[in-house]
């Protein structure tokens, strides 16, 4: 059994009606099927066989535990085994411990608090559901082979190294069962194939870390420590319009063409690279970019979310870069109208026509560099604010996150996630900043459950414990904000990509936020403060 398997994670991240610990090889038929009792029936004449299957594909995975920790383990499955047996088949309440307890539809523990006087819900459910791991990373950090890295700080331990000692992780193809293989690479899919997550995946890895903000942990070429985005704009003296430093003419798109066909249309270009140089290449780079109005970052192939430092040192310098490149470049422009981009060879024309325009407007030409002086947009800020942890650290998180849903999946359906009091339900939820791993509690009420309510909850929450964002001290100073506020960009379910939850998720109705919260006990989100 693969420790991460591939398509899990875009299931979770796209279809939300799903219970959410679904690591393990068994799947529990939801209780709101239609033909349920029948495939309920047939699932229970075979539910001895999946035990001892899961069973033994669970010590495989957790080979590394002791003997007694496995024999708690086979305990644990044998009351899940029990509890589960009594919640789905015969819809008798739970015989535990506690008389209160009864098994919700999630499958979760609810307790009817009526009558108990003293602790409330919230408190009740925070004592209750203290999961307690038998992995403990601050003693057996997540060990990944392969590479070296030098650690600033990581929000799990977290080792990297060479050797054989039984790894989480190790980079290259995997070759033992238990060991997830990482593919890593900045180059775009279109000259190294496997870097295309499909057929990566097909490949074998596990995990993927390239470029494209789909992948399970991104590498961009972004960061606040590389670049001095917020650097200042200087004086344009050049005559030429645009300054250009491309190597090499031959590319997997367009971009010699649109070099042409800017030309063509007379827009004086100083070029410093080898395709056609008329200027002594033998300059500082970004340096060379300030004396210019525009840039011309042009990639060698047009994919998403692939965007080099082309584009970022034109950022740096305060040159409008004009793009050839990701389709999607327009997400990481630093506010809206302050790059061109010629998307299709047909606009080459118009965007010469906008140069010239903005060249000869000095007002017009400020205005597009309007966030140099005022801050960039949050949609950058939340952008470049991901790589604040480095990408082995995310990595880390990464993997022990899943190796925590593994171990909470054998857990299930014993944890108390949901507590009842009079006519309501208290909700227990987790929450934790983007590029961190512990979690932090917050509680919904059925009758205010919703997207703005979590929102208000986590504010209060992260507000409650002075709580500084991971990106505090990796921002320019400049755009940090006001050192007590909190804001949030996004908060979205745990286990998305970050494509996903910068750019194209959101619960489209209210209900779709309910029936998540009722059908994943516990639920987990991140979110993102800008
Ligand atoms: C550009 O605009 C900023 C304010 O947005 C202003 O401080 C700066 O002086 C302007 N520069 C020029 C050259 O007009
Ligand atoms: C529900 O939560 C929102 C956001 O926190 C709040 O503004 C509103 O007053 C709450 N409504 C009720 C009925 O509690």
């Amino acid at each position: 059994m693969s420790l991460l398997n591939p398509n899990q994670r875009l299931g979770r991240g796209t279809t939300l009606d799903h219970h959410v610990p679904t690591t393990s090889s068994v799947s529990i038929p939801s209780s709101s099927s239609s033909n349920a009792h029948n495939s309920r029936k047939k699932w229970s004449n075979l539910l001895p066989l999946f035990l001892v299957l899961v069973f033994i594909a669970e010590i495989s995975f957790l080979g590394r535990l002791d003997l007694d920790k496995n024999a708690d383990l086979l305990n644990s499955w044998t009351e899940s085994f029990y509890q589960f047996q009594t919640s789905s088949f015969s819809s008798a309440s739970l015989d535990t411990a506690d008389e209160d307890s009864a098994v919700g539809v999630s499958g979760a523990v609810v307790v009817d608090e009526s009558g108990d006087g003293g602790e409330s819900c919230e408190e009740w459910l925070e004592r209750a559901d203290s999961v307690v791991y038998s992995r403990d990373f601050k003693k057996e950090p997540v060990l990944v082979t392969g590479a070296e890295q030098e650690w600033k700080s990581c929000a799990v331990e977290c080792k990297f190294g060479f050797g054989n000692k039984k790894a989480d992780a190790a980079f290259g193809l995997p070759n033992g069962a238990d060991t997830a293989g990482v593919l890593r690479s900045m180059e775009s899919a279109q000259y190294y194939p496997e870097n295309n997550i499909a057929m990566a995946r097909r490949k074998g890895y596990n995990i993927i870390m390239t470029t494209s903000l789909s992948s399970d942990v991104p590498v961009g070429y972004f960061s606040w420590a590389e670049y001095d985005i917020m650097g200042p704009v200087q004086p344009k003296p050049e005559k030429a319009l645009a300054a250009a430093f491309i190597s090499n003419c031959a590319a997997r798109n367009f971009r010699l063409q649109a070099l042409e066909g800017l030309e063509k249309s007379n827009i004086k270009i100083d070029s410093y690279g080898g395709c056609h140089r008329n200027r002594d290449g033998n300059v500082n780079k970004v340096e060379a970019l300030k004396r210019y109005k525009f840039s011309l970052a042009f990639e060698n192939s047009n994919e998403e979310d692939y965007v080099t430092e082309k584009f970022f040192q034109s950022l740096v310098a305060g040159s409008i870069p004009v793009v050839v490149g990701a389709p999607n470049i327009q997400d990481f422009a630093p506010a809206p109208g302050s790059i061109l981009h010629i998307k299709e060879l047909k606009d080459i024309e118009s965007v010469a026509k906008t140069m010239k325009h903005l060249g000869e407007d000095p007002i017009a030409y400020n205005e597009s560099l309007k966030w140099k002086y005022d801050g960039p947009s949050d949609s950058f800020k939340a952008l470049v604010d991901m790589a604040a942890v480095h990408s082995s650290c995310r990595l880390c998180i990464f993997l022990a996150t899943r190796i925590r849903e593994k171990e909470e999946s054998s857990l299930f359906p014993k944890r108390p996630c949901e507590c009842r009091r009079g006519g309501e339900t208290v909700y227990h939820i987790y929450v934790r900043e983007r590029g961190r791993f512990e979690m932090e509690s917050v509680f919904l009420r059925s009758g205010n459950l919703t997207m703005e309510a979590l929102q208000t909850a986590v504010l209060l929450k992260f507000k409650s414990l002075k709580y500084e964002p991971v990106w505090r001290n990796e921002r320019p100073e400049s755009i940090r904000g006001d050192k007590n506020a909190l804001k949030i960009y996004r908060v979205y379910p745990i286990g998305m990509t970050q494509r996903q939850a910068l750019y194209t998720f959101s619960f489209k109705t209210s209900t779709a936020f309910t029936s998540h919260i009722k059908s994943n006990p516990c639920a987990k989100f991140e979110v993102i403060f800008v």
